[in-house]
């Protein structure tokens, strides 16, 4: 099994980011000095990852004109003598071959997924869920591509969480396979706590096999009246072995305010350019408060 292929959903409206995901992709939102989006992508392609389609809809043009060439900008900046700057906007069009398609309705994670169906064919490929940042020593991604190929399965990407933040996630049914693997048999979308089945959770990275699609084709709409992802996992899993990896690395959920202001503060303490002002700063305000 190789997996050469990536799906980024990004087709979501924003609706826990607004006001300022109302005209901007929350995707594009810069996490310090690039957008949340790139990340992704980087992650991606230091997992091995050649090509990778991103999920969109009419309102997230910004995102395929970031991963263009811009002549006008690069021949100013050029001109100017601004080196640094220009290798930057010229790495962000060349990193990987990027290809998008629109979902044209927003009728869930599940639906945008069976979006890829064309792109990917006949070879796993791998998720990774546009607003779910890692930092991670082994990108996530690469940990999933490993597990599933010594198990030569699907693969989710796990962590605990408490039994409170469950009904946020999907909680999987699992049986430990090895330290840090184990097989999935079950699993359920947004449970309530007396519905989980553990406190394992898939948090934003997946390597699924190509029978999916015909799955989702026919799951019917679940939580939220959409066609979930979790329905099409659950349906997978009982026909072909499938692997939780409880991954090394920290998740950021950008989507979400607080998550967002974490990632902010966490990534630019580490940026050398912010790191040692940053820090200044917050102490200096924390002695204040
Ligand atoms: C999605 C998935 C859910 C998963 C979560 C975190 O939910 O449907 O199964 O646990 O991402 O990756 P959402 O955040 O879109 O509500």
């Amino acid at each position: 099994m190789k997996v050469r292929k990536a799906v980024i959903p990004a087709a979501g409206l924003g609706t826990r980011m607004l006001p300022a995901t109302k005209t901007v992709p929350k995707e594009m939102l810069p996490m310090v000095d690039k957008p949340v989006i790139q990340y992704i992508i980087e992650e991606a392609v230091a997992s091995g990852i050649e090509d990778i389609l991103i999920v969109t809809n009419r309102a997230k043009s910004a995102m395929d004109d970031y991963f263009d060439y811009y002549p006008e900008l690069e021949t100013r900046l050029n001109q100017a003598g601004k080196d640094k700057e220009l290798a930057e906007v010229r790495q962000a069009a060349d990193l990987a071959n990027i290809f998008y398609v629109r979902q044209k309705e927003t009728k869930g994670l599940g639906h945008a997924i069976w979006r890829a169906k064309r792109f990917v064919g006949d070879e796993p490929f791998a998720v990774l869920l546009g607003d779910d940042i890692m930092r991670a020593e082994k990108p996530v991604t690469k940990q999933l591509v490993e597990a599933a190929e010594k198990y030569d399965a699907s693969a989710v990407g796990v962590q605990k969480v408490s039994t409170q933040a469950i009904s946020r996630y999907s909680s999987v049914k699992v049986d430990a396979l090895e330290e840090r693997i184990y097989a999935v048999s079950d699993m359920n979308e947004k449970p309530k706590p007396e519905e989980m089945f553990s406190n394992f959770a898939i948090l934003g990275r997946y390597v699924l096999t190509p029978e999916i699609f015909d799955i989702l084709e026919q799951v019917k709409p679940g939580y939220g009246g959409e066609i979930q992802l979790t329905d099409g996992l659950k349906e997978l899993c009982q026909k072909r072995r499938m692997v939780a990896v409880d991954f090394e690395g920290r998740r950021y959920d950008t989507g979400n305010l607080n998550g967002f202001l974490e990632a902010t503060i966490d990534f630019a303490l580490d940026h050398p350019g912010t790191g040692p002002w940053l820090k200044r700063f917050i102490q200096e305000k924390a002695a204040r408060m």
